[in-house]
């Protein structure tokens, strides 16, 4: 422990757009140091079994909505959607964090499969990027992406690739070149086409999972009261979301936190035409060649 402690303290290091919560370099991308620590502990010691299923992400890009989605497509049989634990908890208290010693937190349901973590692709333990384990990924406009909170800071932070585990491009490319070269591996999802129209993500989701949905349960609704059930109003009006707190390693975060508006493109709202177009050079920059 004592080594990785000194490992990331000699980590190229930067303030970061939160004051006190400084990010370090490793492995290509930036993180604060408590994450780092269980990311080293993980890559080190954890075993993946080839029933997991990781539910991945970058921070501000559905990460809330993704969880609660496969939380309610895999625990259909358990609960309906009056007993569902999504009622009474944010969906990140749900679903266990990846970490050293495997499901971390004691919120584990006996048999759920999912794992949440954040870190990139070429990051995770080797164990989950050798196994026959699932791994689901949401990206969202990276315009939509990053804090806003002191807004212009946090702006040019995350184009310099200094937001938590960036640069936000690379993780959300390493996760879509995974699932191109192993589709049954890696599913690759958008937030902004997942909004448009849910159901037939929530249909894709569960088959892809090993979860699919039956032409009886499909006959009585069961997709469209998942969907109901995950999107943002439902979640963003619980009392537990409105005034509840989550306790992060270090910090604690209010739920509130994780529901800001939900809205697709709301970054017109915010983005200077200057913002908008650098953005879009480094997109076009880190995408060249991909079709995308
Ligand atoms: P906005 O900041 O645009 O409102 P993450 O969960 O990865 O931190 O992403 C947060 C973003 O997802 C926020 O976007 C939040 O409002 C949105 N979000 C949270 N729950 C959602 C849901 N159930 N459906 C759609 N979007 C949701």
């Amino acid at each position: 422990m004592e080594n990785v402690k000194d490992t990331i303290a000699n980590l190229p290091k930067d303030d970061g757009w939160n004051a006190g919560y400084p990010l370090y370099h490793y492995q290509g991308f930036w993180c604060s140091p408590n994450f780092i620590e269980d990311i080293i502990l993980s890559q080190e010691g954890f075993k993946a079994e080839p029933t997991d299923i990781f539910v991945c992400s970058a921070p501000k890009s559905g990460s809330t909505w993704l969880k609660a989605l496969t939380f309610a497509i895999v625990t259909r049989t358990r609960y309906d959607t009056s007993t569902s634990p999504l009622l009474r908890k944010v969906s990140h208290d749900c679903i266990p964090t990846l970490s050293n010693s495997g499901k971390k937190l004691d919120i584990c349901e006996p048999g759920l499969p999912l794992i949440s973590t954040q870190t990139p692709y070429h990051a995770l333990p080797k164990s989950i990027l050798n196994s026959d384990c699932k791994v689901v990924y949401i990206c969202r406009e990276p315009k939509d992406a990053f804090n806003h909170l002191s807004l212009e800071k946090a702006f040019v932070l995350f184009c310099e690739g200094k937001s938590f585990y960036g640069p936000y491009l690379d993780h959300v490319l390493g996760f879509w070149k995974a699932s191109q070269e192993k589709p049954q591996k890696v599913l690759f999802l958008n937030y902004e086409e997942m909004m448009k129209d849910t159901e037939p993500y929530v249909k894709k989701l569960a088959e892809f999972m090993g979860y699919p949905i039956s032409r009886e349960e499909g006959e009585v609704g069961a997709v469209q009261e998942i969907v109901r059930l995950c999107s943002f109003e439902n979640p963003s009006n619980l009392d537990v979301n409105k005034t509840g707190v989550k306790q992060q390693t270090k910090a604690k975060v209010e739920n509130n936190f994780y529901f800001r508006k939900g809205k697709v493109g709301d970054w017109k709202n915010y983005l200077t035409t200057e913002m908008e177009e650098r953005l879009d050079k480094l997109m076009d920059q880190t995408f060249a060649g991909t079709g995308n």
